[in-house]
Order: structure tokens, then sequence, then C-alpha cells
């Protein structure tokens, strides 16, 4: 695992956005995993900005949602695939017909689970997934204690997820549903590689987890450890924690420079 220690969110936003960029030269129809949230902001703008300066085409790419709410109607603004409509597609220009997503409004959600997971394998599979964390370490919407071979399936939120996600909902946690569908540990681990982003002190003890704590279910996001392929890009403020971090400054600065992230 690599860990990229950035001054703030705008630099790690345009750190991602320019890895994602060079992936798109090089292949123009990726899969992009996007996820929701307020971390990956940054990221989607610094792409925006690239698309509108013609640095890169988006005309070919494809997006994959990561998680969504069960129970919302699709058009809901805060159902996730609202938010990726909004956040994602329209700022790059990329059409619905290029939007892989989980139906969360269905009424067999186990088969909209199982059919999504087809329609990753189908697409080819995921080749970037963005991905952010939870206070708890959860990564999509698998929540501690999640089997780290899991596939896309339907979990309970906790509490405090839920009032995590409440400043959406008018600051109300009763409008936040209980219910979603997540792309599984196991499904997430199948991109080629996973970027996890995360800023601010709030998340600092999750980070030290992921990266330096045993690899356990009880910190989902410390799957990572298994991937060949994973970069954790934290602020300051999220890296706080980190024994390593003097390690991970130094093997960044002399890293060479055709390796990217
Ligand atoms: C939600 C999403 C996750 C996201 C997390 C953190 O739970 N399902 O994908 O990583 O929120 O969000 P934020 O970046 O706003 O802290």
């Amino acid at each position: 695992m690599e860990v990229v220690i950035v001054p703030d969110a705008k630099a790690g936003g345009e750190l991602i956005a320019g890895t994602m960029a060079q992936l798109l030269r090089r292949r123009p129809d990726a899969l992009l995993g996007v996820a929701t949230g307020s971390t990956p902001l940054p990221v989607y703008q610094a792409l925006a900005d690239q698309v509108r300066s013609g640095a890169v085409d988006t005309s070919r790419a494809r997006i994959a949602q990561l998680d969504e709410y069960v129970g919302l109607p699709v058009d809901h603004p805060e159902s996730y695939r609202s938010v990726v409509r909004r956040e994602v597609l329209e700022p790059l220009g990329i059409g619905m017909d290029a939007f892989l997503g989980p139906d969360g409004s269905a009424e067999d959600v186990q088969a909209a689970c199982e059919a999504y997971d087809k329609a990753l394998g189908d697409a080819g599979g995921i080749d970037l997934q963005l991905l952010g964390i939870g206070t708890d370490g959860h990564i999509g919407f698998n929540e501690p204690c999640s089997s780290l071979v899991s596939r896309t399936r339907i979990k309970t939120l906790t509490e405090q997820t839920r009032m995590d996600n409440a400043r959406f909902f008018e600051g109300d946690v009763d409008q936040v549903p209980h219910h979603v569908i997540t792309q599984g540990i196991g499904t997430i681990l199948e991109a080629r590689h996973l970027v996890l982003f995360a800023t601010g002190e709030g998340k600092a003890e999750a980070i030290a987890a992921t990266v330096e704590g045993p690899l356990a279910a009880v910190c989902p996001a410390s799957a990572l450890q298994l991937h060949p392929h994973a970069t954790v890009v934290v602020d300051e403020a999220a890296a706080g924690k980190l024994k390593f971090a003097d390690y991970f400054r130094y093997a960044h600065v002399n890293k060479p420079d055709w390796q990217g992230i």
C-alpha cells in the first residue's frame, strides 16, 4: 500500500484527478468507480477543470457507483444516483448511458445486488475505484465486521454512520435510511487500482487502523492491505495518527516520477 500525504484537500483532489486523467488518456473508455460523501468533491472539481481546459477527454469514459440507499426513489436528491449525476456525470459531460449503479428502489434487493456485480464483470471490471472512509473505517457502506470477501449486498447502517450522514438530510437522522446496497469488500478488491482519499482530523484514527492496524473486518478499509495496487491519499490532519508518516513522506519524495501513484 502506498500512502501519499498532501498539504490539503485541494492538492489531494488534483493528484487523484491527475491520475484519473492519465488513465483516461491511456484508456479512453476506462471504467471509473466513484464514491459519494464530501471528501471526493475536490477530485471531481479538479477533473472537471481538466475537461474544460481540454487536457482530458471524457467522451468515452464510464462511471460506476459504489453504494446506494435502499428505499429512496432514484430521483430523490440524496439518492447516491442523484448525487453521482450531479457531482460527477454532469460536470464531466458523461451521459447516463455510460453509468452503472445498483437499483436501490428495486423490489427484489438481492436480485438487484447480484445484477450489479454481474454488470460490473460484464463491463470488464473497474479500472480505478475512488473510495472515501467512514469514521468507523467503512468503505462503501461496508460497516465494521463486514466479510472481507463479501459481494454486493444489502447492509444495515450503524447509528454513527446515520448520524454522520444526517447533514445531507436537513440534519434529521430520522430521514437517513437504515438500509443500503454496497459493493462488497470482495467486489471492491477486484478493481485494478484502489485510491482511498481522506481529509480532516476526524478520519485520523480510521486511517491509522487502515494502514498500520491489523487486517481485520472490524476496520473494513484494512482490506486494502490485500490489494496489489492500493493508494491512500491523506491530508496532514488525516495522517495525524500514522506512526510511519515520515517514511511515507520519504518514499513519496524519492519515488521516480514515471511511476505515478
Ligand atoms: C458514506 C459513503 C462512503 C463515504 C463516507 C464518508 O458513508 N457511503 O462511501 O466514504 O460516507 O463520507 P465523507 O467523505 O463525507 O466523510
